[in-house]
């Protein structure tokens, strides 16, 4: 069955803006996120930062289009005070324009303090809210480090109902311990929740992390990869039941409730990153260009300060990495990846894609073709690295 690309987008690979915001109450022990725990936070030199890199951004990067989405995510942007939030749409709108149905989303954590932010980031113009709600049950969040319980998670989601009529949650699963039963209740009662996007990732033990140390010392923190499997298949079985199928390997959303500025990565569009450790990437000269900024709060400030903007580093990929970019984002997705739209960006893509491997994973019922369309097959998502080492001949990519 062809997947239809998301309706309702205005611009179909999108021009996304977005805003790192580096600080958090605490660190989760699994986190490897550009995330810090500072005791005093200097807003108004952080929303004049912010505003002077955007400049800086809009300036050599705008692509003359409006913004089709806006994301601000962290570390808990949710800790923002709303007026730094509202000042940069704002400063947004000037510089780029926004589009008439611009997606403006921030993430939240449900600790009862941010929570009470809801009102303000909704009068700021935030019309989604992604609440890392992470666990329904308590022993998971104790277990995850967290510092809310399910109970405090379900009275943030029900006020967050009030101000926002896109809501997303994010769970993890896979921690040692959990049993399919068990996972399968949890997420039933998210859906009876009637929520239309979830974000549910396999929890990974990622390095500089406390359970990388824990992990390393020994102690198994996560279930094995067979038993992960059965989870991820339950998972896509229930939600695809409830009406909310897998758009992508982790994100799940009622038809029309995706998240658009995340499309925008998948599809490999445009887009400008500002603050702290913030990437964009975006077509330029025949391929693609990425930029990076400086990781640490600190010294992102005083560059941006001194510079005008916190850039540490710029990629030129050429056409092989950009295509090789494209297809490792697009066959996450459900819908595919365009060919033929992808043949109109970049030249010749028989020079970088291998046609006879193409052929043969389609014969192999890995990869499916349907009016230029290219998708992976339930079971070609099983093998997706190999399939795309099978596809690729000249890339590099990831090449950061
Ligand atoms: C930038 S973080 C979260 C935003 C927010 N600060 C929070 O914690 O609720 C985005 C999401 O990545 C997921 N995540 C982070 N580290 C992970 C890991 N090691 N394994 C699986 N998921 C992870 C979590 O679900 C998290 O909500
Ligand atoms: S998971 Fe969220 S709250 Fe926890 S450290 Fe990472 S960004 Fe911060």
């Amino acid at each position: 069955m062809m997947v239809q690309p998301v309706p309702g987008h205005s611009l179909e690979r999108g021009f996304g803006l977005y805003i790192h915001w580096p600080f958090c109450r605490a660190k989760c022990p699994y986190c490897d996120f550009n995330s810090h725990v500072a005791a005093d936070v200097d807003y108004p030199r952080f929303a004049a930062a912010f505003n002077r890199e955007m400049a800086h951004m809009a300036a050599q990067y705008g692509t003359g289009r409006p913004l089709s989405s806006l994301f601000f995510g962290g570390g808990t942007p949710s800790l923002m005070p709303p007026e730094l939030v509202a000042g940069i749409i704002r400063t947004a709108d000037d510089l780029f324009g926004l589009a008439p149905d611009v997606e403006i989303t921030a993430e939240a954590n449900p600790t009862s303090a941010e929570a009470g932010m809801f009102a303000g980031f909704a009068a700021a113009g935030v019309n989604r809210l992604s609440l890392g709600v992470q666990s329904l049950r308590d022993e998971g969040l104790v277990f995850l480090g967290r510092e809310h319980s399910a109970d405090e998670a379900l009275a943030a989601l029900g006020q967050a109902e009030h101000h926002f009529r896109r809501l997303s949650i994010d769970l993890i699963y896979a921690r040692k311990d959990q049993t399919i039963d068990g996972w399968k209740d949890e997420i039933r009662q998210a859906l009876d929740l009637g929520i239309t996007h979830m974000s549910v990732y396999q929890l990974t033990i990622e390095p500089g992390t406390v359970f990388f140390t824990r992990a390393r010392r020994g102690e198994v923190l996560t279930m094995d990869d067979d038993h992960a499997a059965d989870l991820f298949e339950a998972t896509n079985q229930i939600m695809a039941e409830a009406g909310l199928p897998a758009y992508e390997i982790s994100n799940h959303a009622k038809p029309g409730e995706e998240c658009r500025h995340n499309l925008t990565y998948w599809r490999a569009g445009d887009w400008i990153g500002v603050g702290p450790g913030a990437h964009g990437r975006m077509d330029m000269h025949g391929g693609r260009r990425g930029l990076a900024t400086r990781r640490s709060p600190a010294s992102w400030l005083e560059q941006v300060e001194t510079e005008g903007h916190g850039i540490e580093t710029i990629l030129e990929d050429g056409t092989g990495d950009a295509v090789a970019e494209a297809l490792m984002m697009g066959l996450r997705l459900a819908e595919g990846m365009d060919l033929a739209a992808l043949s109109d960006r970049f030249d010749d893509l028989t020079l970088h894609i291998d046609m006879a491997a193409h052929d043969r994973l389609i014969a192999n019922g890995l990869l499916a073709a349907e009016a230029g369309t290219l998708r992976v097959t339930r079971q070609g998502r099983l093998v997706l690295n190999r399939i795309l080492a099978e596809l690729l001949i000249t890339a590099t990519y990831p090449s950061s």
